[in-house]
């Protein structure tokens, strides 16, 4: 199917075949072909000024919905399931700039999020779209941060949600919330590329709507990561921006909102993006050299657990993503990545160590002359430090624990340095 003008507001078209469809149809993937779908928004026909003006106008209590526009124009606002969200800090730190060799580096830590990391920007769309179709429950495969949002989300709206993870592999804060937060948990002994082909498969017929980032949803609520840094730059982009490369439903959706930033004149010219991957997980990376003339799959392993991902789903609206920005794809290995997030932690401002890959690669390719001194650079910190108690005690971190008798001496003792 096809749309003849007018447009609808918003509608969906898929990235393999180009076949459309209704916003409100509830097919994940493409119903003719079974590819990626994307959601497709009619220009606002407004000025950029104007649009602009909108974006900072609104006292949006959610800095995903205050870009309503592009991301579900077409929902009423009183079913929108919004926790809030959004509205993350863009952080300066001199000691991270130093530590990265990039005289203008800025954070935006999407850790500051209700559930600690980005998924809750796409959850948001993802959860009052479940409603909207009149979903009746919803799933996900994870590595733990999709699944804890997946859980708070779901718990708001009143639909059961049900989550696969990979036996054993999943973070301990993440897992806690997400059985805090009520989902029903089913540890698949397999990694998270074996989580998402069952659950992608047997979703429709189990009757569940999935909520992954194949979820094209997800991603217009992704893009406002995006669209808020460019805002608290005052439309003024940087020349990169970087961040940790998994399934790459976030590489995707970056791509997307950088277009269409462009497209609709909010900004002038598009950064690069740096997509940065663990070196045990890195099929993303491997591809990118060979100027992605194949699809690699791996089997994947590395500390940062979230990005322990060896077949991303997003790979072909990723890939769009870096040939559109001119972008660069790079693996770090896990001794890059601890080490870049210690560097984090230290300097007060903490994250997981997914996160930390931005910062890693962000080194390593000014090291290597590609980014330039004097670029502006915004590394994207994906999930907050607590998600992953077990990656911050280590021997060192333990070592600053010291137990004593209650007594003042011992404490006299404790405090001498
Ligand atoms: N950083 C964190 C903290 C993540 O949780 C993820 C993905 C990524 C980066 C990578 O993002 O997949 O869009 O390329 N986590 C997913 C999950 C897979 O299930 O929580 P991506």
């Amino acid at each position: 199917m096809s749309f003849h003008t007018p447009r609808p507001a918003s509608w969906q078209s898929c990235v393999r075949c180009g076949n459309e469809s209704l916003d409100t149809d509830a097919s994940v993937r493409c119903p003719a072909c079974g590819g990626l779908l994307e959601v497709r928004h009619r220009p606002p026909g407004v000025a950029p000024e104007q649009l602009r003006a909108l974006f900072q106008g609104k006292s949006a209590a959610s800095g995903v919905w205050r870009f309503q526009e592009m991301v579900l124009p077409s929902v009423a606002a009183e079913s929108v399931v919004s926790h809030p969200e959004g509205n993350t800090p863009l952080l300066y730190r001199e000691a991270l700039s130093a530590w990265a060799g990039v005289g203008d580096l800025l954070l935006k830590h999407e850790g500051h999020n209700p559930t600690g990391s980005f998924k809750d920007r796409g959850m948001t769309v993802g959860i009052t779209q479940a409603r909207r179709i009149g979903a009746r429950a919803v799933a996900c495969a994870s590595t733990g941060n999709t699944s804890a949002s997946l859980a708070a989300y779901a718990a708001q709206a009143g639909i059961p949600a049900f989550v696969l993870i990979p036996a054993g592999k999943v973070a301990l804060g993440k897992l806690a919330q997400t059985a805090g937060y009520g989902a029903r948990i089913i540890a698949v002994r397999g990694d998270f590329d074996a989580c998402l082909r069952l659950i992608d498969e047997g979703s429709a017929r189990l009757g569940l709507y999935l909520l992954n980032s194949i979820n094209p949803f997800r991603l217009e609520g992704q893009k406002t990561i995006v669209l808020e840094l460019l805002q608290q730059l005052a439309w003024d982009p940087p020349e990169w921006i970087a961040l940790p490369g998994g399934n790459l439903g976030n590489t995707a959706a970056f791509g997307k909102a950088l277009e269409e930033a462009k497209e609709w004149g909010l900004i002038d010219r598009v950064p690069r993006l740096l997509v940065v991957q663990a070196e045990g997980a890195a099929p993303f990376a491997r591809a990118f050299v060979d100027g992605f003339r194949q699809r690699v799959r791996v089997s994947a392993e590395t500390v940062a657990t979230a990005i322990r991902i060896g077949d991303p789903a997003s790979w072909e609206r990723a890939v769009r993503s870096i040939q559109l920005t001119n972008g660069v794809v790079t693996a770090v290995s896990d001794a890059e990545i601890l080490e870049a997030k210690r560097a984090i932690d230290r300097a007060g401002v903490g994250c997981e160590p997914a996160s930390a890959a931005s910062l890693a690669g962000v080194r390593k390719l000014g090291r290597e002359g590609v980014i330039l001194p004097d670029d502006r650079v915004v590394g994207v910190l994906t999930g907050h430090m607590l998600k992953d108690p077990d990656s911050l005690l280590d021997e060192g971190t333990r070592a600053a624990i010291m137990e004593v008798d209650p007594t003042i001496e011992s404490i006299a003792a404790a405090v001498e340095v």
